[in-house]
């Protein structure tokens, strides 16, 4: 499709546009401050569909009390600039009051796999990752939707939600987008000091690590997480939350590694937290 692209903001508006739209229809949810993560997601939902749409919204409820929602960085107009640019068709950039108006009190909550990694460092999270992407779904009806490989339990999470919850919508999982030191891309790189982002680098370095030692055989778990773990202690400025070695599809710790797994791994460098991963098998 070459017509400009539309910018709604009301459900009204959102649902006469999307009815100017051709199917199959993808859709790629973001929170805004866009990277070439995000745009990998809307290059590949380009390629795969006639349309593509995408919002941006910061979702008040996946953010702890704690958490960084003030100052989460925005940029509403290199935003769309960028998504122009991608060929976005239609972008939904919905207010706090739109989704959760006065009196709303109906949330959605994946159970056990919400539970372990993310979900014991960040209680209440994934409700509100999966409330709000089922009201995007409900109110976008896309055909597949487009998710980052770098949030892995939310994209497990929210693939048991699509199952679970009857949507009839692909998920699509995408590569994770690296910086040229293996820094994996988020919103979030911006809060780091010089020092801080280089540090950084440990992540995928940890990860890495233990990737090669599974490649030379290592299997067991315990062995796997400690290897991450000691990569990690040689950084001070890295905080480890966790190292997790675990089932890819469960997300439960492994003993031994004889299925396909998830390496994931959650540090604070400062205020700032960041978190990685690499699949195994
Ligand atoms: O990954 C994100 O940016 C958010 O969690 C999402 C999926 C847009 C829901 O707010």
């Amino acid at each position: 499709m070459s017509r400009q692209m539309m910018v709604v903001s009301t459900l009204e508006e959102l649902t006469t546009a999307r009815r100017l739209l051709d199917e199959p229809l993808g859709f790629v949810p973001t929170m805004g401050y866009l990277h070439e993560g995000h745009l990998s997601l809307a290059h590949r939902a380009r390629e795969e569909c006639k349309s593509v749409a995408a919002s941006i919204f910061i979702n008040p409820p996946q953010f702890g009390p704690l958490e960084d929602l003030s100052k989460y960085p925005q940029d509403l107009e290199r935003d769309l600039r960028l998504l122009e640019q991608a060929q976005v068709d239609l972008v939904w950039t919905p207010t706090p009051g739109i989704m959760y108006p006065d009196g709303y009190q109906t949330w959605v909550e994946v159970q056990d796999i919400s539970l372990p990694l993310e979900g014991v460092k960040r209680p209440g999270h994934f409700r509100g990752v999966t409330t709000v992407v089922a009201k995007l779904f409900n109110a976008m009806h896309p055909d597949r939707a487009y998710f980052g490989q770098k949030d892995a339990q939310q994209a497990a999470v929210i693939r048991r939600m699509t199952r679970d919850l009857n949507f009839p919508i692909e998920i699509v999982v995408c590569p994770t987008i690296r910086e040229p030191d293996g820094l994996a891309m988020s919103s979030r790189n911006v809060y780091l000091s010089l020092e801080q982002r280089a540090a950084a680098t440990v992540l995928y370095r940890a990860l890495q690590t233990a990737e090669g030692a599974y490649g030379e055989g290592e299997r067991n778990g315990e062995s796997l997480r400690q290897t991450m773990k000691d990569v990690v202690a040689s950084e001070p400025l890295a905080k480890l939350q966790y190292a997790s070695c675990a089932d890819h599809e469960t997300l439960q710790e492994l003993e031994r590694v004889t299925c396909k797994a998830l390496l994931s791994i959650a540090m604070y460098f400062g205020e700032t937290r960041l978190i990685d991963n690499v699949v195994l098998g």
